[in-house]
């Protein structure tokens, strides 16, 4: 077990690190002591008189490694320090291997606490296989009955599996500003589909929006979605709420600290990474990186907001906001090129699926809109490598476009003068369904808004050109940092400053901004066509009260010739 300090970045774990040591089922028991319980996997023994604090395992959650068919991470937090922490994996062998946990820890840089997560790595697993394993420490006051789950690695070449997403879950605890009772509609959502995984495209629980409660926020999200994440991988991306005042440059450190995800070969893990499961490559980008919005950590004023003096940060001034727009200094889009470039060359992938929280293509009128720092950073690697779909949250709602290739330039109108202005228009390769029922991206990207994890705020109202009724969007062109508004102390920033007719947007769900999409990959056969079926479904009613009623509202079909046709 190493221990990091809490100005480290998390950090990939590195064989040594995991201190994997496999033992038969009977030298494992033997070495437990004498009582074991009922559960094969129970550590037997008492915690001594002298074991300290309450490094009780919670908010367990599982995340693939690079190669999701042999590696996933079993990631959780403690009240308080754990001692010898690990994980107990039966393997099919008969045998069960102890696998210890590397701890990161972070000190809330408002209030702060100080945040225990363990991370342990389990490799050199079976593809498609499952495995059943505990959770422990020496003090885990439920020592004698861990916390057990069980999950199931990836498959391995051209194979059939499902994966689900959305984004802007929150927590269920009402209290929390953004939070609803929905969410946890939301998660149970995701255990009736039952995914290999669930891909949660950002804004997880809304920390930075309570500034002086930030950990506990993380904790009602993370007790939320243990009853699915223990049992299948989440993998998420950033959102501008995961961006929070005191916790590192970028604000990210409570996001970093709690996740293991693949590596990225960058200074910056954690933050954006791909892998791969059957001919699907996945890629989950970080777009605080490239947007020209300004929607993270943000403080409106009149009074300023004091950090904990045991923090020894100083008062966080009003008008202040953490602006991180071109963090990487372009190392993200390197990676992204060099990614898709790779993957060009790759026959075993056939398909390319990007997620990412904020919104290249979106008409919603009460939301952000779309931002032109996506269009015009990301959208020409897309078309030029052949993305197929792009997965979003942000906007609290449901849009599907067009298949998009290319912009049209100089078509966009200033919001408040109506001068034109450039807002890369993307350009819908087609504007109706297909005769043959399904979408070949290989001419398009389609570009999905799902939004509707579980937020309070759901916002499935759709932006509408006065003049003929088409579809409008809003456009973020340009920087939209805080200045003095009318209230003296009180600073305001603005939304989106252009408008542009959405001639990309296909369909937007008007009864309600909460959904779920499901996505099924077909391998078809060899020198055939390979498709994707993506259905969404809505909780209609969900916007005036909760509901767990997921009901299908838009399907599609993606196909396309296979890559060894
Ligand atoms: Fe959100
Ligand atoms: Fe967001």
């Amino acid at each position: 077990m190493t221990q990091s300090s809490t100005a480290d970045r998390p950090q990939p774990l590195n064989d040594a690190e995991q201190d994997t040591a496999s033992v038969s089922r009977r030298e494992f028991f033997k070495g437990a002591g004498a009582a074991a319980a009922a559960s094969p996997l129970t550590l037997a023994g008492e915690a001594t008189a002298a074991t300290p604090a309450n490094g009780t395992p919670e908010q367990i959650h599982l995340t693939f490694g690079d190669d999701p068919s042999t590696t996933v991470f079993v990631s959780w937090v403690s009240p308080s320090q754990a001692v010898h922490p690990r994980v107990l994996l039966e393997r099919h062998s008969k045998t069960t291997s102890v696998i210890h946990a590397v701890q990161r820890t972070y000190t809330d840089g408002m209030n702060g606490q100080t945040v225990f997560t363990y991370h342990a790595k389990l490799d050199a697993l079976e593809a498609r296989t499952s495995y059943h394993y505990s959770v422990t420490a020496d003090n885990d006051q439920n020592r004698r009955t861990p916390f057990t789950a069980t999950f199931q690695t990836a498959p391995r070449g051209r194979t059939a599996f499902r994966w689900t997403s959305y984004g802007d879950l929150s927590t269920p605890v009402t209290s929390w500003v953004l939070s609803s009772p929905q969410s946890r509609h939301a998660v149970d959502a995701v255990e009736r589909f039952e995914p290999l995984f669930h891909l949660m495209n950002g804004d997880l629980c809304y920390a930075n929006l309570n500034p002086t409660a930030q950990p506990a926020v993380w904790a009602d999200f993370g007790h939320n979605v243990q009853r699915s994440a223990a049992h299948r991988p989440w993998m998420p991306c950033p959102g501008n709420h995961e961006i929070e005042f005191g916790n590192g440059a970028q604000g990210l450190n409570s996001y970093l600290t709690r996740y293991s995800l693949p590596d990225n070969g960058t200074r910056f893990a954690g933050c954006w990474y791909r892998f791969k499961v059957g001919s699907v490559l996945f890629i989950s980008l970080a777009a605080d990186d490239v947007i020209y919005q300004d929607s993270g950590a943000f403080l409106a004023g009149p009074e300023p907001l004091t950090p904990a003096p045991s923090t020894g940060n100083a008062p966080i001034k009003p008008g202040t906001s953490v602006y991180i727009r071109g963090y990487s200094g372009g190392e993200q889009t390197r990676w992204l090129e060099h990614t898709l470039a790779q993957a060009q060359q790759d026959t075993s992938i056939d398909w390319i699926v990007v997620q990412m929280h904020q919104d290249a293509l979106s008409s919603s009128k009460d939301g952000n809109g779309s931002d032109k720092g996506i269009r015009e950073t990301w959208l020409p690697l897309f078309d030029r490598y052949g993305v197929d779909l792009v997965l979003c949250g942000h906007d609290h709602d449901y849009e599907r476009s067009w298949p998009v290739r290319g912009c049209n330039h100089g078509v966009g109108r200033d919001a408040k003068s109506a001068a034109a202005v450039d807002t890369c228009q993307p350009q819908p390769v087609l504007t109706a369904d297909p005769p043959e029922g399904h979408f070949d991206t290989t001419h398009g990207t389609i570009h999905l808004i799902i939004g509707g994890g579980g937020t309070s705020s759901p916002l499935d109202k759709y932006g509408v050109n006065p003049q003929n009724g088409a579809p409008q969007a809003k456009v973020i062109t340009k920087a939209n940092r805080p200045f003095p508004g009318p209230t003296p102390g009180v600073f305001i920033k603005l939304g989106a400053d252009a408008v542009e007719d959405a001639i990309w947007s296909a369909r937007r769900d008007t009864v309600t901004g909460y959904g779920i999409a499901v996505f099924d990959v077909d391998p078809g056969s060899e020198g055939g066509k390979t498709s994707i079926t993506m259905r969404y479904y809505h909780a209609a009613g969900a916007d005036r009260s909760p509901s767990a009623n997921y009901e299908l509202f838009d399907t599609v079909v993606l196909a396309k010739n296979r890559r060894d046709a």
